[in-house]
């Protein structure tokens, strides 16, 4: 159980908090670049704050305030130019870096800037960063930089904290009763065969490296041998989850924190490139959650399960009335290098994981993950003559 006051360093975003300002010391992948292709201007909220995201006629990427500096309309009905962003009202043009350069009718350009931010392109995705100078370098994870793969988001907003689905995700045993037990249950309500019947969990444990924490378990049916348990599910501080599948590539799930109640959240899909296979374009997909008739996220399946879970806390988990036990020793291990990494940056210490050496991040961050796990629980669940939807092809899952 936590107190209100470190719930709120926990989970608040905004500029003026501790954990905003841990937030903003590193990049956020705030929209796909197709879709920047199709809507040069957009608005984004990131990090509790409004901003304008665009691309000029020359191709620099601009990430500037909401609002004009004449009469404050959105900027997002801006006009993409060859030397920025016109607003649509009477013409102000901002460049990337925010400053007027252009202000029809008026006898000469008042020297004004508003607010900008820096931001980059990687893997088909458009990251900011909002914190101070100097920024560190947008980490070359694999999945994103890696040449040879073939890639794909699926874009999900959703109305609650990021927290919850990090806290989620250090969270193993829940696999075997949210996606077993209440995925079976969902499924006989509705007529469906059974999904899975999960083995138990004998053992989790967890390790803190470079770049995030690797979560591992053992099942029933399992040695301690099994890669699950030596080397396990790497999670990328501070809100991204690594699904890894093996030789076939993997997942990231990223978890944008909108504002301290909304998640804006990325499942980016990479797959590697087999000889003989063509490069295809980068796929863009957009879902919502869906709801039932009590305003409930509907739990159909091992993703929407994991929403049903993030979402079920709340727009913020109430903390303050939470009772963890020893199943929980992963969110509690996450929640205290949160603080640490808070306290390191009102050191004026970089936190966990920032990369500012171009030798670390070119040609790519590699990062070792366990292979077989899914097939492992696909086999322990083979033993028990249970049957395990889409077993070898079911690739994202959120364990
Ligand atoms: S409000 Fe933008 S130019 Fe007038
Ligand atoms: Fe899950």
């Amino acid at each position: 159980m936590l107190t209100k006051e470190v719930n709120e360093r926990l989970t608040q975003t905004g500029p003026e908090t501790p954990g905003g300002k841990l937030l903003r010391m590193y990049w956020h992948a705030i929209a796909a670049a197709e879709d920047l292709a199709k809507e040069p201007v957009q608005p984004v909220r990131l990090l509790s704050e409004n901003l304008t995201l665009f691309r000029d006629l020359k191709g620099n990427l601009g990430l500037i305030g909401e609002r004009c500096a004449h009469r404050a309309i959105s900027l997002a009905y801006g006009i993409p130019q060859e030397n920025g962003l016109r607003c649509a009202y009477h013409g102000w043009t901002y460049d990337t870096e925010g400053h007027v350069v252009d202000m029809p009718f008026e006898p000469a350009c008042l020297p004004l800037k508003i607010k900008a931010y820096s931001v980059q392109e990687m893997g088909g995705l458009i990251w900011a960063y909002l914190g101070p100078d100097p920024a560190p370098l947008l980490p070359r994870f694999e999945g994103y930089a890696r040449e040879d793969i073939n890639r794909g988001v699926l874009i999900k907003p959703l109305p609650c904290n990021w927290l919850q689905c990090m806290d989620n995700s250090m969270d193993p045993v829940h696999f075997e009763h949210l996606h077993g037990h209440y995925g079976n249950y969902f499924n006989r309500k509705h007529g469906k065969p059974e999904a899975m019947l999960t083995p138990p969990h004998l053992k989790i444990d967890f390790d803190v490296f470079e770049y995030g924490i690797y979560k591992r378990r053992l099942i029933e049916g399992e040695t301690e041998d099994c890669d699950d348990w030596t080397i396990g599910h790497p999670i990328l501080f501070p809100n991204t989850l690594v699904v890894v599948g093996g030789a076939w590539g993997g997942s990231y799930q990223i978890r944008t924190p909108t504002d301290d109640t909304h998640t804006l959240h990325f499942l980016y899909q990479f797959r590697y490139i087999k000889d003989g296979e063509e490069k295809k374009p980068f796929n863009v997909r957009h879902d919502e959650v869906r709801w039932d008739q009590f305003g409930l996220a509907i739990g159909d399946g091992v993703i929407p399960q994991d929403e049903m879970a993030w979402i079920g806390q709340g727009p913020i988990s109430a903390r303050t009335q939470e009772h963890l036990v020893t199943s929980d020793k992963g969110v509690i291990l996450y929640h205290n290098l949160i603080l640490e990494n808070i306290a390191k940056v009102e050191r004026g210490e970089d936190p966990m994981g920032i990369v500012r050496d171009p030798d670390i991040n070119e040609p790519y961050i590699p990062i070792r993950h366990e292979g077989v796990a899914r097939e492992g629980f696909a086999r322990v669940d083979r033993q028990r003559g249970s049957r395990l939807a889409g077993a070898g092809t079911a690739t994202e899952w959120n364990r």
